[in-house]
């Protein structure tokens, strides 16, 4: 039995005085009966950690550089983020492949410096509406996480996969939870085929997931929580989709 995994992302958003606030509540509603986790804006870090000191929620970055170290001026590496006890980064947001051009490369290359480092990369797949109508999803998703499998290899089974189907991001159009389901078996077995062991892999779905619609997607025999954009930010929506987890 897989434990359901439920991650706030709460993108480029926050204050000293909001993150406390969001994050007093999300302790205060301990205990929860799914593993939870926030993954923050760089700066807010520290003040998370310090936060969440003492408390089962973890955190992680939204983001990490694929370099050890070295002259790249604006990035992070992992052995930073873990200095500081990240426990997860997001790779491949989206947002991240679209805005800042990131190839299936280099989001693998993100995920195996995570993974180096002992940070649970969280991969994110997913198609535009474009693919989707042209009947390419099963293809694109499949060629974004074998980029990542044949880099990690053996270790590929270490990792947490998210399915966010763009057209659902930001846009309260949630994928159904059939649409969902079918990509997120279609994921499951090509885990299962490179692992040998995707029956115990997390895989998550994003994208416009709500406290009122969290329940039914996270009902899906191959859907195990939720990376959660906008509903992350108010603690009410945050805490009722980690409930509706278990
Ligand atoms: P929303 O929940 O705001 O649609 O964002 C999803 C997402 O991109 C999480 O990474």
């Amino acid at each position: 039995m897989r434990r359901k995994l439920v991650v706030g992302n709460w993108k480029m958003h926050g204050s000293h005085a909001a993150n406390a606030e969001l994050l007093a509540a999300v302790i205060g509603a301990r205990p929860y009966g799914c593993d939870l986790a926030v993954c923050v804006p760089y700066p807010y870090l520290t003040e998370t950690a310090a936060s969440l000191a003492g408390s089962d929620v973890r955190w992680g970055a939204q983001d990490c550089s694929a370099h050890e170290q070295g002259a790249y001026t604006g990035e992070v590496s992992a052995a930073m983020l873990r200095e500081f006890g990240c426990r997860y980064a997001i790779v491949g947001h989206s947002e991240r492949r679209a805005y800042h051009a990131e190839s299936d490369l280099l989001v693998a290359q993100k995920a195996q410096a995570a993974l180096a480092t002992g940070i649970t990369p969280i991969v994110c797949v997913g198609e535009t509406l474009a693919q989707r109508e042209a009947g390419e999803t099963d293809l694109v998703v499949k060629r974004q996480l074998a980029a990542v499998i044949h880099l990690l290899a053996h270790c590929a089974g270490e990792i947490v996969v998210a399915y966010e189907p763009v057209w659902a991001i930001g846009t309260g159009r949630t994928a159904t939870p059939e649409q969902a389901q079918a990509v997120h078996a279609v994921l499951r077995a090509q885990l299962q085929a490179a692992t040998g062991h995707g029956e115990r892999m997390r895989i998550l779905y994003g994208g416009s997931v709500k406290a009122d619609n969290a329940a039914t997607l996270f009902a899906q025999a191959d859907i195990d929580g939720g990376l959660i954009g906008g509903a992350s930010l108010k603690a009410a929506d945050f805490i009722a989709i980690a409930r509706a987890a278990g």
